[in-house]
């Protein structure tokens, strides 16, 4: 009963915490597990905090990311998942894996196409682009190219650093990541090759 999340993080966790405040509702959808590379991330502990189960599986030494991601999905496979958010998920994930687990989300800090990869607020600083923001797309076998789901802008201030604009373009992802996990929820995506919109947000966006 009811639409369930699986939230897979290496880092602070805001993302999820966004997701614990105003998505993790009865009556919309229960993140039913939390599971973190790094058992010291900030977002574990969040998970806790919400009593919601929370998995810190850090990889075997020398262990390959096919066989890492085999048993993460092991753990994953104890739950019925209707949807998977890479929220801050700082590894890549095989094939088999992806197959496995769709419609799977992330959450990136630009304008895709524009800086895919790490340190996107970093890289929009460097080119010297006026407006960035952030994506929430569906997650492919490329490097940050699947489609997009939502994206929101902002304008870069003279002189910020990489870590003030993160923190900026964090603020937007959070309500974008709400507001995109809810459309899914709510059964609101339509799809049609690479374009998706969110029934009664058409207009918006
Ligand atoms: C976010 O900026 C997200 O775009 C990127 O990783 C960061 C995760 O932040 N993929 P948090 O752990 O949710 O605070």
């Amino acid at each position: 009963m009811g639409y369930k999340l699986a939230v897979l993080v290496s880092g602070d966790g805001s993302n999820l915490q966004a997701l614990i405040d105003r998505v993790h509702k009865p009556q919309l959808a229960t993140i039913s597990l939390v599971a973190s590379d790094n058992p010291a991330a900030g977002a574990l502990k969040r998970a806790r905090q919400a009593d919601i189960p929370a998995l810190a599986l850090p990889p075997e030494p020398g262990e390959g990311r096919l066989a890492y991601h085999r048993r993460l999905s092991h753990q994953i496979s104890q739950y019925t998942i209707d949807l998977t958010v890479l929220a801050g998920y700082m590894r890549l994930l095989p094939r088999e894996f992806l197959r496995r687990y769709q419609p799977m989300l992330n959450v990136h800090p630009s304008l895709l196409p524009a800086f895919p990869g790490l340190d996107a607020p970093a890289q929009a600083i460097e080119y010297g682009v006026k407006l960035s923001g952030c994506t929430i797309h569906l997650v492919d076998a490329g490097m940050d190219t699947g489609p997009v789901v939502l994206q929101q802008a902002l304008a870069l201030r003279r002189g910020e650093t990489a870590a003030e604009l993160h923190r900026r373009i964090k603020s937007l992802e959070h309500s974008l990541l709400v507001r995109a996990v809810t459309a899914f929820a709510r059964g609101q995506v339509e799809m049609q090759g690479r374009e998706i919109w969110i029934k009664g947000e058409e207009s918006e966006t």
